[in-house]
């Protein structure tokens, strides 16, 4: 099964054209390596209006199973992405962003400092990454094993849940 996703940089540099965007590219081969069919990209600032804008066309007008933002989730009075993210979100989905900083605290103790989260809008599943490349590859790479059977479920498509022993 393949997937449709959008990748959405959140940076004011990168959006300016003042630094290339290098976190979204690696977001983006890491999908496509695991059979993610990356169709849209973009790059907005650090802007709580047009975050949340871009992440509402990407699920109700592009329709996309997988949204995933990198950058914005940090401590900075810029770092608006998880405020522009819940504004828009149905429900929210902890555990991913539970696993992933619970992998990341494996790789460093600042995993904490990312205030990434979550949830479903629509038919899409919206993830926030941080913004260095390193740091969304790692944080991507601990939940993309749980991601098909959730995005399956989420389509309807019922997914493969394997052998469950009863009693
Ligand atoms: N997670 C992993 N796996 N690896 C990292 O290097 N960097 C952290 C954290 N999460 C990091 C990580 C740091 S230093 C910050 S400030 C936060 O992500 C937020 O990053 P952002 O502001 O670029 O979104």
């Amino acid at each position: 099964m393949s997937y449709q996703a959008m990748v959405l940089t959140v940076s004011d540099q990168g959006s300016a054209g003042l630094r290339p965007d290098t976190a979204g590219p690696a977001v983006v081969k890491l999908l496509e390596e695991h059979g993610y069919q990356v169709f849209h990209t973009a790059i907005v600032p650090d802007e709580q209006e047009l975050i949340a804008k871009a992440l509402v066309d990407g699920c109700d007008n592009c329709k996309v199973d997988l949204l995933v933002t990198t950058g914005g989730t940090g401590l900075s009075l810029r770092d608006v992405t998880p405020e522009a993210t819940l504004a828009v979100l149905d429900r929210e989905v902890p555990g991913i962003p539970e696993a992933m900083r619970y992998a990341s605290l494996q790789i460093t103790p600042r995993a904490c400092l990312s205030r990434g989260v979550a949830g479903i809008r629509g038919t899409t599943l919206i993830i926030n990454l941080p913004g260095s490349p390193k740091a969304a590859v790692e944080n991507l790479a601990a939940v993309l094993p749980a991601l098909g059977h959730g995005l399956d479920v989420l389509q309807g498509r019922g997914g493969n849940c394997g052998e469950v022993q009863h009693g």
